[in-house]
């Protein structure tokens, strides 16, 4: 089973499941393939993170985020004046050394079993022959074409002097040169050479930082799980630089004790304790995350079962409590685009990755390297830029996520896997920002405490709390008009928010059949594969 944000990915996925590959296999082929159609997001310019379970039960996970380039500095965003700029955004300067194209060898490196070439093959051949796009992609690069003039050329395959139309077809003759390099050489294809070349000569030309350097220091890593549990079952998730797994074990644990299950999904009980424990994860999130092989972040006391108890202490069953306001106020979140990208698959015997990819905002940086053809990140804008200034997803951060020569920036990507008593149970995770984890989070109580099939937990609505600001974000359909008002009465504030998240996921059903859910907020799709006797 495949499952991710297009069509056309995750049948290259099911293709290299049909040659013998593995899940490894597959899922790199699947974003190799959403490199190409699916360019806000599927990237080789950007970074990610990948939780693998082989059938046996051994865990792994990769980190392959981007990291700061040497010559980045605390206060690279801010003006003379000491406020933030908006050059973590977009433009050269808001782009990390990227990551990707190390994590894909690495991944096939340790548990690959497919010839690399065959699984870059599908990339290159709709690279360069072309595929249809959607209505959806064509409206993005309309609406984008005016910013993809101010970085790039007007030669830039994704630039067209008329509007984009869905059917059109895009051809990428940049992109499949530079796959092609990566097919012929590996890491070197991308790191050294003439695609090293052409980043390093779009850096300089645009007013850049990133080096030969810094490209050739690039190395993704493998780090330990954070591994937790939940009654019968056990949440393996990504550790720091992504917050995404401390916080939704966190999360997990407070919820724990209380009789969720007897409450129902939507009742007021519920809801209001959910956004408590929210509230107060965002909270420590904001202080005490960040790159673990630059800053001490306190796993082991932000998951201690004391710590937990004594972090919802103060929670009051009948009203909410009130963040702090220093920093409320004037700003947006711009959730309104799904950018990054999940994929879940389980293999035919048994293995499962998830991984969760991204540029961070719609086409990351805006900035196409010339002639290669690939947008670069913006994910310099997931570091804190000044303590308490929000960044583009309204987060919060202090010294944990400070700026630093080399450091990776703290992200919320949650990729996940469950166990249930021992045994593979679910494969999921989500883009959307700060809003992944509670994503993620809510889709697993769906499941575990309200019975719900796997697509049902995957499309009912969603909310969310972060902290600051201090409301509940919520889809129109969230709450019916009375428990909102209850709500309300209770002191909670509301924005609605036209969709939260775009959740790819697996399920082991009881009978051991594999129920794939693809998110219907977006174009998403899961193939099935069943071996034929
Ligand atoms: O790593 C992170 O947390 C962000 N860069 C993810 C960005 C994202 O999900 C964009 N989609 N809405």
């Amino acid at each position: 089973m495949v499952v991710s944000a297009h069509p056309i990915a995750s049948q290259a996925g099911m293709y290299i499941l049909q040659q013998g590959g593995n899940a490894v296999d597959a899922a790199i082929a699947v974003q190799l393939a959403l490199a190409v159609v699916y360019p806000r997001a599927g990237n080789l310019g950007g970074g990610g993170f990948m939780i693998y379970r082989s059938a046996t039960g051994e865990l792994n996970t990769l980190d392959y985020r981007e990291k700061a380039p040497a010559a980045a500095s605390k206060d690279m965003y801010l003006d003379k004046d000491g406020n933030p700029t908006t050059m973590s955004l977009s433009g050269h300067l808001a782009s990390g050394v990227p990551g990707t194209v190390d994590g894909l060898i690495a991944s096939h490196q340790k548990y690959g079993k497919l010839n690399f070439d065959l699984l870059i093959e599908p990339a290159i051949r709709l690279a360069s022959r072309g595929f249809e796009i959607t209505s959806d992609e064509a409206s993005r690069f309309n609406s984008n074409k005016s910013v993809f003039l101010k970085f790039n050329s007007p030669e830039t395959a994704f630039i067209r002097a008329d509007d984009w139309k869905q059917g059109d077809k895009l051809v990428q003759k940049d992109l499949a040169w530079t796959l092609k390099q990566i097919q012929e050489r590996g890491r070197a294809g991308f790191y050294e050479g003439p695609v090293a070349e052409k980043i390093v000569e779009e850096m300089k030309q645009g007013g850049g930082i990133i080096t030969h350097e810094d490209l050739q220091a690039y190395h993704s890593r493998w780090r330990v799980p954070v591994v937790s549990k939940y009654k019968e079952y056990k949440i393996i998730s990504m550790p720091p630089p992504s917050s995404g797994g401390i916080a939704l074990a966190q999360m997990l644990k407070m919820v724990e004790p209380y009789p969720i299950r007897s409450w129902g999904q939507r009742d007021l009980r519920t809801i209001h304790l959910m956004t408590e424990i929210e509230r107060r994860v965002y909270a420590d999130r904001s202080q005490y995350l960040g790159d673990i092989d630059f800053y001490p972040v306190p796993q082991d006391s932000l998951l201690d079962p004391k710590y937990i108890k004594y972090r919802l202490q103060d929670f009051n069953p009948d009203s909410a409590s009130k963040s702090t306001s220093i920093y409320a106020g004037n700003f947006k979140i711009a959730l309104e685009h799904f950018e990054t990208t999940h994929l879940s698959i389980i293999d035919q015997d048994g293995n499962a990755v998830s991984v969760t990819t991204t540029l961070n905002g719609n086409f990351g940086s805006k900035v196409v390297v010339d002639h290669a053809g690939f947008f670069l990140n913006n994910e310099m804008d997931d570091f804190s830029v000044k303590p308490g200034v929000p960044n583009m997803f309204g987060l919060i951060g202090a010294a944990a996520n400070a700026i630093e020569p080399s450091k990776r920036m703290l992200s919320s990507m949650t990729p996940t896997i469950v166990e249930k008593n021992g045994k593979l149970f679910m494969v999921l995770g989500s883009p959307g920002g700060s809003t992944i984890i509670t994503s993620v989070f809510q889709v697993i109580l769906n499941v575990i405490e309200w019975d719900m099939s796997m697509s049902d937990a995957v499309a009912a609505s969603r909310f969310h709390h972060q902290w600051l600001p201090d409301e509940i974000m919520a889809e129109a359909s969230a709450f019916d008009p009375n428990l909102k008002k209850q709500l309300e009465m209770m002191g909670h504030r509301f924005r609605e928010i036209k969709s939260i998240g775009l959740v790819d996921a697996v399920l082991v059903r009881s009978d051991h059949r594999l129920e794939g859910a693809a998110d219907p907020r977006g174009d998403d799709h899961a193939q099935r594969w069943e071996k034929q006797n």
